[in-house]
């Protein structure tokens, strides 16, 4: 387990903390302040109860994301077509920025474990690459490849 992210296209978003003395703590995410782009919409991943579960598994061509585990704990694994790494999510003000080109996956999550993901742009089926295979063929052309 890494604590730099090293692949291209991600980066650990950190937020606000505000703790109210024993009243607990607000975190606040803000476009283009701390959130690298305009968010378009939010979903909320929960009831992971099944610990075999490997969510994601695919990469986006032109989606931009952040992701929040704003209760409990998971890994999130990375993979840029070169790089691999899995990464721990545990605190609720440190995100996981996932660019566009980066396959990704979801797994380990602990018990009442809460994924909070802000995302670029509206749901479009079109925009997902859900074949490894495919992935690589993809980031080969963008790169200017056969
Ligand atoms: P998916 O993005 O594959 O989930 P994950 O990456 O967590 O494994 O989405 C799972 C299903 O939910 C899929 O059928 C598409 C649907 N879905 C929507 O309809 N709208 C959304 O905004 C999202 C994120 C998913």
């Amino acid at each position: 387990m890494e604590n730099k992210i090293i692949v291209k296209h991600s980066q650990y978003i950190e937020i606000s903390r505000i703790p109210d003395g024993h009243d607990g703590v607000i975190s606040v995410a803000e476009n283009h302040k701390n959130i690298p782009f305009d968010v378009k919409r939010v979903y909320y991943i929960y009831d992971l109860n099944n610990p075999e579960a490997i969510r994601g598994k695919h990469a986006h061509k032109k989606l931009e994301q952040v992701l929040f585990c704003i209760s409990g704990s998971c890994e999130i694994g990375l993979d840029d077509g070169t790089t691999k790494q899995t990464i721990k999510l545990d605190k609720p003000n440190i995100g996981v920025y996932l660019g566009i080109e980066l396959w990704h996956t979801m797994q380990k999550f602990s018990n009442h474990c809460i994924l909070l993901v802000l995302a670029s742009d509206y749901y479009n089926a079109s925009d997902y690459i859900r074949d490894y295979d495919e992935f690589l063929e993809y980031i080969g052309k963008e790169r200017g490849g056969q």
